[in-house]
């Protein structure tokens, strides 16, 4: 595997502070004209230039004394300190398995022995989670090893190797507001501020002043990973505008805690990251940060359940099968699930989750009519003895062809906030990332920084934020070739097109030329004993493969 690379291309530059790429962006455009479609090959010439100075960054947590507080917190400290215990199926080393960035890879391009993998962390340079340094606030004073021992995620050999570099990490006072979230987190709030709204979001504000002082960071992104509020209703004049919602924390009006973090965060030119699925960013949060060019970015982690569907009613659908029936239900015994057992916060859940298969669905008319969509129906349930071991049980029904029903039945066993720590490690250092990002259409204004809407971190959330009439994208791998396309873009490589059409045609070119030695057989040969796996695709014997030296693909550092 590769792990650092150059691309050696006239339109890409590499100066000590960036990297600029020149990058022909095409599209498709679709009309219809004197009853005819017409579509038309669009051509952009784009300049991308990335910042490639990595700064220390540090990550406020709301709900830091929680279970994904508390294990991601855990999490970068085990793997910066390389900790290893023993359990009962033997000794067990700090990973990041879980996280696009740190635990899968990315394809550069073709070499001599195939495909050559780089890790997604490598496609740009990126802040390494093991240096994030971490702070927070929570309703809950307890520090975060008893914290993290009340949150029951980890093994007991781990924690108590944790435990003298947690002790001493006590959360900020929380927003407290008991109508936001279920009445039985009551016993847990012995850690509030007091005062009024504006002077909540004032002590907010001084506390990311304070932490970005105190700590030498470079910038800090502020992340919700709190208790599930009830959803808030859009008033005109309360919270419709950035100006309305300014003057009703002032005045006292109905904000949600959350959206009080989050306009702390935009005023201090914070990225505001949203793991719930309540609706923080109202438009008037919405259109503050568009005004001050902040990050703001959500909703609700996409761990378990919601991930695999995104990726099998997919699956279905494009396979042209028919889903008719989507039953999900779930049972869990963490403190998140018993805050999700009242009515009105589940209820932010299941709109949440609903909302997933819907671009999909949408996707095939040829499937479903006009409006038509699957039953889709969401069950969650609190039993406190699963822990945070959730349960989730899917039944998926389809039509198939002639009448026929196709049923998939799915048990999976979400340990959910190992799910969710190495989510809200990638959604941080994405974050940051495109921070130092900039994008232009070549001859006109220089090279502007992202929507603050960021929805590229869609792959990550359950319900993705989006700039408004923009389309929402859940199926898990077309968010991901977003991703992946996007950072391509910024180092001037084309989209990851998966066409491998060099091996497909009867004249092969390119890389897929050399296995085709004089004398050897075609390659791949599936009888050919000596041959070995490389990455999933035929290494060649040693004599069928062309040396480094006189091979032009090879512009890799390896
Ligand atoms: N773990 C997952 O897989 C997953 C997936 C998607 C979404 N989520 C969401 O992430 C959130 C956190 O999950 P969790 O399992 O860590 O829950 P948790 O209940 O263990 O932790 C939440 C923490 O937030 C604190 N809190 C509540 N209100 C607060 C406020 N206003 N200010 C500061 N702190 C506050 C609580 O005291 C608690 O410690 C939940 O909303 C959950 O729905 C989790």
């Amino acid at each position: 595997m590769a792990t650092s690379f150059v691309v050696e291309a006239p339109n890409v530059a590499y100066t000590p502070d960036l990297i600029e790429a020149k990058y022909t962006y095409s599209t498709t455009l679709v009309s219809q004209e004197e009853g005819i479609t017409k579509v038309k090959p669009c051509d952009t010439a784009l300049t991308f230039r990335t910042e490639r100075h990595v700064p220390k960054l540090g990550v406020m947590l709301v709900g830091w004394g929680g279970n994904n507080g508390t294990t991601v917190t855990a999490a970068v400290l085990a793997n910066r300190l390389g900790l290893s215990w023993v359990t009962k199926t033997g000794t067990k080393h700090a990973n990041y398995y879980g996280s696009l960035l740190q635990a899968s890879t990315v394809s550069l391009g073709t070499g001599p022995s195939g495909e050559v993998y780089i890790p997604f962390r490598d496609l740009l340079p990126m802040v390494h989670p093991d240096d994030i340094v971490f702070d927070g606030w929570d309703i809950s004073s307890m520090n975060l090893a008893d914290a993290m021992q009340r949150a029951a995620v980890l093994d007991w050999p781990l924690q108590q190797q944790l435990r003298p570099f947690l002790e001493s990490l006590k959360p900020r006072p929380g927003i407290y507001n008991p109508e936001f979230i279920a009445a039985n987190q009551e016993k847990r709030a012995d850690n509030v501020l007091g005062g009024t709204k504006a002077e909540q979001m004032a002590q907010i504000r001084c506390d990311i002043q304070d932490f970005k002082n105190s700590s030498g960071v470079d910038k800090v992104i502020v992340l919700w990973t709190a208790n599930t509020e009830r959803f808030c209703d859009v008033q005109p004049g309360v919270n419709d505008t950035a100006a309305h919602l300014l003057e009703a924390i002032e005045r006292g009006l109905e904000v949600s805690p959350s959206t009080l973090f989050a306009v702390a965060s935009i005023l201090e030119g914070c990225s505001y990251i949203n793991g719930s699925p309540q609706n923080t960013f109202v438009p008037g949060a919405v259109e503050l940060a568009i005004q001050r060019g902040v990050f703001i970015a959500g909703d609700d982690f996409k761990s378990g359940q919601t991930k695999l569907k995104s990726v099998l009613v997919d699956f279905l659908v494009s396979s042209g099968l028919k889903p008719v029936s989507i039953v999900s239900y779930n049972h869990l015994g963490n403190n998140d699930g018993c805050n999700l057992s009242a009515p009105a916060q589940f209820r932010a859940k299941e709109v949440s989750k609903s909302c997933v298969v819907d671009d999909v669905v949408q996707s095939n008319p040829l499937l479903y009519g006009p409006g038509e969509r699957p039953d889709h129906c969401v069950v969650i349930k609190y039993v406190p003895y699963v822990g945070d071991s959730k349960r989730a049980l899917d039944e998926y029904t389809s039509e198939i062809a002639l009448g026929g029903t196709n049923t998939i039945v799915i048990h999976n066993t979400c340990e959910d906030s190992l799910l969710a720590a190495p989510i809200i490690l990638d959604l941080v250092i994405l974050a940051e990332l495109c921070q130092r990002i900039r994008v232009g259409v070549e001859g006109e204004a220089e090279p502007q920084p992202l929507h603050s809407v960021l929805s590229l971190l869609g792959f990550l959330c359950k319900a993705p934020l989006v700039p408004k009439g923009t389309p929402v994208v859940n199926a898990l791998f077309r968010q991901r070739a977003a991703i992946e396309n996007f950072f391509r873009a910024c180092v001037g490589l084309p989209p990851q097109n998966h066409m491998l059409l060099e091996y497909k045609a009867q004249q092969l070119w390119g890389c897929a030329r050399y296995p085709r030695a004089a004398s050897t057989p075609a390659w791949p040969a599936p009888a050919q004993k000596t041959a070995s796996h490389l990455n999933g695709f035929f290494r060649p014997p040693e004599g069928n493969r062309p040396t480094p030296s006189n091979d032009p693909c090879h512009l890799l550092e390896k």
